[in-house]
């Protein structure tokens, strides 16, 4: 019998669902032992505020919070240095920091080919990070590894042997997505994707974790569906409707401004699918109903919020365990104990 604990945490749209908000609150809350980043690299932007500090990561987990944490870079991820150590040094967590041997290196010449090539810039519209290219150097097998580069070797690591350790101890390891279901190069709307495949069964992957070594996986929605960069977008509104329903968003990395459309429940169902999600975490819902804002208790928020819920619920026979009500780390419904499942 397993007696260790393993949850994933996904995103179940095109990304900024508010990952980062909901893995700051479960490392919190959940104090688990180890916080690994899976994903792409640091194309991804998570905004966390906590003590009224708010610190934009790209690299790092937003889980890094928790100070009894080790925090990990898993094996499958890109690493650019010169990113690493400065959230490093803003983070100030020093040697709970490992990097796997073989993460992947993004080199200036990937970032230079990412901002500059217009297949990339305008057809896709990629962040500009460098993922892409660096991973198509991964792909030929020519690209550095972080175990390469001589900056990096403090915090060098077996991740995969820490991961199992921590497993065998029966210890709680916390894998923590970026991108999302829908900017998958496998399940997305291709070629308006990333680079990688980024669903659960990719983070598990990313880790050298085995599919049955899974206790959970979270996956979050927005109460409103955004993009940023191109590719289709269903019920896209314009821009003064946005304003109207105050949906208006600007990206963390590139400060792209977001489009955005309604909930849709036809995709959440497939990202539900194909994710083997098995609790939602619902963000943003003071956009929606703005009475909702700051609740802490689901008792206490408005018979519409509830609706829009339950209609979820409902719709993809998962429940909705974490409920976003507001930007700070706190402001959110846990309803875990109440549902028997924490
Ligand atoms: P790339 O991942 O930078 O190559 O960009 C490919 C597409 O994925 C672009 O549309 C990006 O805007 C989008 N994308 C990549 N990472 C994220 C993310 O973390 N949040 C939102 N969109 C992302
Ligand atoms: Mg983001």
């Amino acid at each position: 019998m397993k007696e260790h604990k393993c949850t994933v945490l996904t995103g179940g749209f095109f990304g900024d669902e508010g990952k980062g908000k909901l893995a700051a609150y479960i490392s919190l809350k959940d104090k688990p032992e180890l916080v690994v980043r899976g994903g792409v690299g640091p194309n991804a932007g998570h905004t966390v505020i906590y003590n009224e500090v708010v610190y934009k990561l790209r690299q790092l987990p937003a889980g890094f919070l928790n100070e009894r944490s080790r925090v990990l870079i898993s094996p499958g991820m890109l690493v650019n240095p010169e990113v690493l150590l400065k959230e490093l040094e803003v983070t100030k967590i020093g040697d709970r920091l490992g990097v796997d041997y073989q993460s992947g290196i993004i080199l200036p010449k990937h970032v230079k080919v990412d901002k500059e090539d217009s297949h990339l810039t305008e057809k896709i519209g990629t962040s500009g990070a460098g993922t892409g290219p660096a991973n198509q150097d991964r792909i030929r097998r020519s690209a550095p590894l972080a175990r390469d580069i001589p900056e990096l070797e403090p915090y060098l690591t077996d991740t995969v042997q820490e991961i199992h350790e921590s497993f065998d101890r029966n210890e709680h390891v916390f894998l923590e997505g970026s991108q999302a279901t829908y900017l998958s190069l496998y399940h997305g709307t291709y070629p308006y994707v990333t680079s990688k495949d980024v669903a659960a069964a990719a983070l598990c992957s990313d880790a050298g974790v085995g599919p049955t070594d899974v206790t959970d996986v979270i996956t979050v929605f927005k109460a409103f569906v955004t993009r940023v960069g191109e590719g289709p977008l269903e019920g896209e509104l314009d821009l003064e409707e946005m304003n109207k329903r105050k949906w208006t968003e600007y990206g963390t990395v590139t400060g792209r401004a977001r489009r955005a459309a309604p909930f849709n429940y036809e995709m959440a169902k497939r990202a539900i699918r194909i994710n083997s999600t098995t609790q939602i975490g619902l963000t943003k819902i003071d956009i929606l109903f703005p009475e909702c804002e700051k609740v802490q208790n689901y008792e206490e928020i408005s018979s519409e919020a509830k609706v829009f819920i339950e209609k979820l619920e409902k719709e993809v026979k998962v429940p909705v365990t974490l409920i976003g009500t507001g930007p700070d780390m706190y402001d959110i419904i846990d309803r875990r104990e109440e549902l028997g499942l924490f």
